[in-house]
């Protein structure tokens, strides 16, 4: 299927340090390098601007600007970042990215549920595991008060051992919630480095994290971008609030 409009990809999780800022820059690379987009923009909301950088050091020909919205008096910034979602619905090529802060505040979760997607990182621990089932529960009350199938919530197991088993857990924990499960991330060295020195596509292709990237990136394209979960709301017909749909592969 072929996307109608410009896409909002929004990484969020209230808990720090799962991988927000890293995972929206390693998308935003991989979505321009495959050359499959008109316009990728990435939105860094977060004040300390981390994923900025990041994204200067992994690829540089992809637009990026910073629209901290911690503070009340960040308030312009939520402003100009719903305007820039709205004009990135107008057109379909479109691409915008949204890095958000550990504690976006009310508003901010609200603006960011007009995404088409949010993208939740989360390690299998205890640490992480709770304050993000909280999270997808809040989201979750949002859409059902609105009684809307967007935004789609993807949960991205990162930071995982090799070993696979443990992948049950993920699915288990979000049982009966409206989420889907993506292809995991596996805990790699070169993905510490990536913030320390720079890389470019080159040498990114050679690191055994790609594979994984890209079977993420496959799952994004399909289900999110070509909009093949909006297709299987539409064949149910009506938006029910089932089980919860778990997509590893
Ligand atoms: N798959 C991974 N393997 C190894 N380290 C990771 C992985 N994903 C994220 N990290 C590391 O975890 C730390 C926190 O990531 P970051 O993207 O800054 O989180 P957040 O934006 O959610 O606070 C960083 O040091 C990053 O390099
Ligand atoms: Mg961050």
């Amino acid at each position: 299927m072929e996307a109608s409009r410009g896409k909002i990809l929004t990484f969020a999780n209230p808990k720090g340090g799962v991988g927000k800022s890293t995972l929206s820059c390693l998308v935003t690379a991989m979505m321009q390098w495959s050359n499959k987009y008109e316009s990728i923009q990435l939105v860094d909301a977060d004040k300390q601007g981390s994923s900025v950088s990041l994204l200067q050091r992994i690829c540089k020909n992809v637009a990026c600007s910073h629209y901290p919205i911690s503070y009340e008096y960040d308030k312009l910034n939520l402003i100009m970042l719903s305007q820039l979602m709205e004009n990135t619905r107008m057109k379909k090529g479109n691409v915008l990215v949204i890095d958000t802060p550990a504690r976006p505040g009310q508003e901010g979760i609200e603006l960011f549920t007009k995404s088409h997607a949010i993208i939740v990182p989360v390690s299998n621990t205890m640490a992480e595991l709770p304050p993000t089932l909280d999270f997808v529960k809040k989201l979750d009350k949002i859409k059902e008060r609105f009684n809307k199938i967007h935004p789609h919530i993807v949960i991205i197991p990162n930071k995982i051992h090799q070993n696979r088993k443990h992948l049950d857990d993920f699915v288990n924990f979000f049982e009966n919630l409206d989420v889907v499960i993506g292809p995991p991330l596996h805990d790699s060295s070169f993905i510490r480095k990536v913030y320390l020195k720079s890389y470019e596509l080159d040498k990114i292709e050679k690191e055994t994290i790609f594979s994984d990237l890209i079977k993420v990136m496959e799952f994004l394209n399909k289900y999110v971008m070509e909009e093949e979960l909006d297709e299987i709301y539409r064949i149910d017909n009506k938006y029910e609030r089932s089980n919860n749909l778990s997509l590893i592969k």
